[in-house]
């Protein structure tokens, strides 16, 4: 099969297409013939070296598919409701950017009706995260405020409708005018430039000095201290990421006397298991919103995978420079 590997650690051009055994399924797997893989941040920091991939995971990046089902543990496949040729996207440890890949049965979603192989390819890496982290962690509650960082990022167009879907208000930063406008035809209540304002008096003013219930942060570093200051009496602050540093200063005494919880999660070495869970939760309550029509796949770019330079490296490119407005996808 065709794959993008990472010939070394490096600049996007290190991502080249290379021939590949394909992988083989096994107990409680299947393979997929890949016609589209999403683009992640975390595939860029694999990239450049700073993301170890999980023990047992492919080398090659990429982390969710979407395509057809050639073969697989026929007992598994049977207890999903799943036959060979159904469309299915995948959340996968390792291995997305290939023509096959096999991915545990349990980390499967069917393609919600309506949506092409592009567009599901989107969903697997941010509606995993988005669902385990602000619904399952930060427990956001119908009626809340829920203040995001990065409204635009792939993360950040997912939480945005999920979040509104869910019956809560949403505030979503970004870094320009433009990108808060498209926070807010997402749905997005309020946007803020993070650039041009301080987003922790901003979130303190919008909702009436009380603060955001829950905050999904993927910055870190000298975010958390002004997340505490806006955070509501009994929020909570679930980290994704640490783009902005791992140093954090904060009043401890907040956490206390306002009774916050500080709290995060990285999804990708978590267990078979957790993240089976989190798919039955995302088919019994979000895939009736994407086939509803009421979350909708933002697509911002597609590149062919392979090519010299090959379509992965554009792709990887352009995450880099930070223009997008939600998924970058390849395909095969
Ligand atoms: N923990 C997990 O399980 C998990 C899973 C998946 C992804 N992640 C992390 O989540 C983040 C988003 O992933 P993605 O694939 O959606 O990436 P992405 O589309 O490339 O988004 C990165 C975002 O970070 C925002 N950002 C950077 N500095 C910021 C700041 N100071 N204030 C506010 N926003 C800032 C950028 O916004 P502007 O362009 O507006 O500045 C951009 O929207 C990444 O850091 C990734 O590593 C974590």
């Amino acid at each position: 099969m065709k794959a993008i590997e990472i010939a070394s650690y490096g600049a996007p051009d290190m991502l080249r297409e290379a021939e590949r055994p394909a992988p083989v399924a096994g107990a409680g797997e299947l393979l997929i013939r890949v016609a589209a893989s999403g683009v992640n941040r975390p595939d860029v920091l694999q990239r450049k070296g700073h993301y170890p991939v999980p023990p047992g995971a492919s080398d090659l990046p990429g982390l969710e598919v979407a395509g057809e089902i050639v073969s697989g543990d026929e007992a598994a496949l049977r207890e999903a409701g799943f036959k060979v040729g159904d469309r299915v996207c995948a959340l996968v440890a390792g291995g997305g950017y290939a023509q096959l890949c096999v991915a545990p049965v349990a980390q499967c979603l069917p393609v919600p009706k309506g949506w092409s192989d592009v567009e599901a390819a989107s969903l697997p890496e941010t509606f995993f995260t988005v669902w385990s982290n602000v619904f399952d962690r930060g427990r956001l509650q119908k009626g809340e405020t829920l203040l995001i960082q990065g409204g635009t990022s792939g993360i950040g167009v997912t939480a945005i409708q999920l979040g509104k879907a869910m019956g809560a208000t949403v505030i979503a930063t970004a870094g320009s005018d433009e990108k808060c406008e498209a926070c807010r035809k997402l749905g997005a209540d309020h946007a803020i430039n993070y650039k041009s304002s301080d987003f922790a008096a901003e979130v303190k003013r919008l909702t009436g000095g009380k603060g955001a219930d829950v905050i999904l942060d993927m910055v870190a570093g000298d975010y958390v201290a002004r997340e505490v200051e806006c955070l509501a009496d009994d929020g909570r602050l679930v980290i994704i990421a640490i783009q902005g540093g791992v140093k954090s200063g904060f009043n401890a005494g907040d956490v206390l006397r306002r009774r916050l919880t500080i709290t995060g999660s990285t999804l990708r070495p978590r267990p078979v298991a957790f993240k089976g869970a989190i798919a039955k939760s995302l088919r019994e309550k979000v895939w009736p919103l994407l086939e509803g029509g009421a979350v909708r796949p933002v697509i911002y770019s597609t590149f062919a995978a392979g090519g010299t330079p090959t379509g992965a490296s554009q792709a990887h490119s352009l995450m880099e420079s930070n223009q997008h407005i939600g998924k970058i996808v390849l395909t095969w």
